[in-house]
């Protein structure tokens, strides 16, 4: 879909919808009254017939409304009227999007960002509009035979800013809601491509497009380069599968200095678990095929930097493989050598997450980074934990955690804060290895991070388990794209205090709209 900015009236707009707010207790919105009153009380008629009573997400399309140049009128709920909270502002704009869908309509313009939203500039609220438009209008069909017909995708929105003066950052927020909503569709599409298709060589093809196509730098190494490293954790989890395993390097040399120290993000990529010789159940299988979603994320994220051009040094690392049975796959009781030097007992081959990334922490060293952020689909005990809600976040420093959670409050991918006590190491003993790779049903989340601390203690650290985040069941089944939004947001943070920009997202927006500057298409 082609987006636009623009400003102007709404009763100018000859177009096939216009997308207005409303309030609950009968009260519109500066568009909407400009709508009213072109057409003798037509909006505020409905209303007062009760057929629109401006809750929040509710949306009612009137066709016809008189004396407009549109075909359609949307109405979007927007409850009491008041300064909106993010959360609120996406929540209307997503009903609209969803609503436009259900229409025939091939073209609209939009009214939604004159809202005034708590602490946020017009850029960000373009931004964000773009960015959820895209998520809703995203669909996963390329393996069905037959389009689905019951949605259709509308060939052009127009976002509109409150006034002439602000085409310039509505522009500048349209660009990053762009590079932002490609790198989740990025993210969602390498998510739910099956097993058989995204297998770890076409990740790394993936990640080299990314590369070539943002001016960025690619390395990928196979089986043998991995055995040259000492990366015996890793290969120990690739070695049943058919598949060979990758590790993919991919840099951005965004800031002024090409030797400041890379922000660094290593992303799980297991493009099946199947639980090794330790085999998972049969039911739900299938869903691991999203066990790749730490390394979709990050080189969604990537993507999305990079075509931003953040002013930073970037480092994204994904060791890719199966985890695969086999006659000569690994089995539990194995003792193997992570490249740290220190030894690992397997116990239990389903706990494979941990083999490949604990190798790719060890290589992360080599960048000297400033942090590194792990991503990964790491353990069932995370969803049990948090549910789908909640990234698991862990941390070997508070400030890095803080400015993490900040990040995914922001762009309401949120993550909640957990231990990573010392006490809880003592469950990874093992009296053949210096330890296993399990720690035992109790807090089960929290020992497997502990098991990647052992590895992350050159540097700043912190460990996002996306277990229960990445992707969602039932009907609407399918990859989120989560934490892709947090990540871009962290680095943004990150960028803004290396350009002295200390609160970029703390600029309060002008005051009300004037009145709009009447301009024709
Ligand atoms: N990929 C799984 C974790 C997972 C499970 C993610 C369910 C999403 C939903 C991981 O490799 C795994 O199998 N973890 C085991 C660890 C256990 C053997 C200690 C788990 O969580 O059961
Ligand atoms: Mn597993
Ligand atoms: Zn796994």
């Amino acid at each position: 879909m082609e987006f636009n900015i623009k400003s102007g009236s709404p009763e100018k707009q000859r177009v096939a919808c216009v997308i207005v707010g409303v309030y609950e207790s009968r009260k519109l919105t500066f568009a909407a009254d400009l709508l009213d009153r072109i057409s003798n009380g037509f909006i505020s008629d409905v209303i007062r017939h009760g057929d629109m009573e401006g809750k929040l997400g509710s949306t009612l399309v009137l066709h016809s409304v008189p004396h407009t140049l549109c075909d359609r009128v949307m109405l979007v709920g927007l409850g009491k009227e008041r300064e909106f909270r993010a959360k609120e502002y996406r929540e209307a704009v997503r009903a609209s999007v969803k609503a436009l869908t259900q229409t025939s309509a091939s073209e609209a313009v939009s009214y939604l960002s004159e809202l005034t939203v708590k602490k946020h500039d017009v850029e960000w609220m373009i931004e964000q509009a773009t960015v959820v438009t895209l998520d809703a209008l995203y669909r996963f069909d390329r393996f069905k035979s037959k389009q689905d017909e019951s949605a259709r995708e509308p060939r052009k929105l127009t976002l509109a800013v409150p006034r002439r003066s602000d085409l310039a950052d509505g522009e500048k927020g349209l660009q990053r809601g762009l590079a932002i909503g490609n790198g989740m569709k990025l993210a969602k599409d390498l998510g739910n491509l099956p097993g058989n298709v995204c297998t770890p060589s076409y990740l790394a093809d993936e990640g080299r497009k990314v590369a070539d196509a943002f001016g960025g730098e690619a390395e990928i190494l196979g089986p043998k380069e991995i055995a040259e490293l000492g990366m015996h954790s890793f290969l120990s989890v690739a070695k049943g599968s058919s598949e060979e395993a990758r590790l993919i390097v991919l840099k951005h040399q965004g800031a002024k200095d090409k030797s400041d120290k890379p922000i660094v993000l290593v992303g799980k990529g297991i493009t099946f678990d199947s639980g090794g010789i330790s085999l998972k159940p049969g039911e739900g299988m299938d869903e691991m095929k999203y066990d790749m979603c730490g390394a979709a994320t990050v080189l969604g994220a990537f993507r999305a930097v990079v075509e931003m051009n953040l002013p930073l040094n970037i480092v994204a690392i994904v060791p890719t493989c199966e985890n695969m049975p086999a006659g000569n796959a690994v089995k539990p009781g194995d003792i193997v050598t992570s490249m740290s030097g220190q030894t690992i007992e397997v116990l239990n081959t389903d706990a494979e997450g941990r083999l490949i990334l604990c190798d790719a922490l060890t290589y992360a060293e080599r960048f000297n980074p400033a942090t590194v952020v792990d991503v990964a689909t790491l353990t069932g005990a995370c969803v049990i934990a948090l549910g789908h809600i909640a990234t698991g976040l862990y941390s070997n420093q508070d400030s890095l955690a803080r400015e993490l959670l900040a990040a995914g409050e922001e762009v309401a991918d949120r993550a909640w804060h957990m231990p990573l006590w010392d006490e809880y190491q003592e469950q990874l003993k093992s009296p053949f290895a210096d330890m296993a790779n399990i720690g035992g049903r109790p807090g089960g989340s929290i020992t497997a991070a502990c098991f990647l601390s052992r590895f992350a203690k050159a540097y700043d650290w912190a460990h996002l388990d996306i277990a229960g985040t990445a992707w969602k069941g039932g009907k609407e089944k399918g990859a989120t794209a989560r934490p892709v939004p947090l990540l871009v947001q962290f680095l943004q943070d990150r960028a803004d205090i290396a350009l002295g920009n200390v609160v970029r997202r703390g600029r309060p927006r002008r005051e009300a709209p004037e009145v709009a500057d009447d301009e024709q298409d």
